[in-house]
């Protein structure tokens, strides 16, 4: 019998703890600036967060979906979709079974919690929507990239290029690597082809996104903090805290 949670002698209790820091301050930190409804756009840059702004009541509209009857930040409309799709990520649960479940907190260490039932049953069952949230999230990468070309038009000088503009085109290119590393994107560009041979450029498509899909951990926190680094860099500068660093 093994008394201790394992045998291993290595800091395996090391790695759940940035986890939990880093997740927590990125919920807190996404909370807190959806419900401010304010400084997430000085021309001409969109914070992620709150983009695509559908509302009338925007401070910059990308499409007007719903009108002045919504008086709640815009940012509540939509956080829903790609909140749904990271929280549903077959990496995330990974990372927040063992850093706040604690099941199990590392491999050949002991479940901390008792009644652990997998996945097959309710609740964690819902997990299996990712693959339809995938849909859902991936048309929000056409207007991320659509406020990256708008973030190189400055209002009365024209085409330009800020720290702002390097800002959102990191945001959208780490998002876009985060959904077409996802497994979902793998299965549906070829993980259901049986006869690879049958389907030679499926099978070559479905090569390049397994490549991606090997990092896809590292995207996934990589983008995580860009997306709140973008946020914070639109704030400062909506707020005249610092001044946008123009190149050209
Ligand atoms: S598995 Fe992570 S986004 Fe789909």
């Amino acid at each position: 019998m093994i008394r201790g949670p394992t045998l291993r002698k290595d800091a395996w209790w090391a790695e759940p703890i940035p986890t939990v820091i880093l997740l927590a301050g990125f919920v807190g930190y996404a909370t807190w600036a959806a419900f401010q409804n304010a400084n997430y756009f000085v021309d001409p840059y969109l914070s992620p967060l709150y983009s695509p702004c559908l509302a009338a009541n925007c401070e910059h509209v990308t499409i007007r979906l719903f009108g002045s009857w919504w008086a709640l930040s815009p940012a509540l409309l939509i956080l829903w979709i790609p909140g749904g799709f990271r929280a549903t990520c077959y990496y995330y649960r990974k990372a927040y079974y063992r850093s706040i479940l604690g099941a199990p907190p590392a491999c050949a260490a002991r479940d901390i919690r008792k009644r652990y039932t997998g996945e097959r049953r309710f609740p964690l069952v819902l997990q299996n929507i990712h693959r339809y949230f995938f849909w859902l999230a991936t048309p929000f990468l056409v207007f991320l990239w659509w406020d990256v070309v708008k973030a190189f038009s400055f209002p009365g000088q024209g085409f330009g290029m800020g720290l702002g503009t390097l800002i959102l085109l990191g945001n959208a290119a780490f998002l876009s690597l985060y959904s077409f590393s996802c497994h979902s994107c793998r299965h549906v560009v070829g993980g259901h082809v049986d006869v690879f041979s049958k389907a030679p450029v499926r099978y070559r498509l479905w090569r390049t996104f397994t490549r991606l899909n090997e990092r896809h951990g590292a995207i996934a926190w990589v983008s995580l903090v860009w997306v709140a680094w973008s946020d914070v860099y639109v704030r400062l500068v909506a707020t005249d805290t610092i001044r946008d660093l123009r190149f050209f």
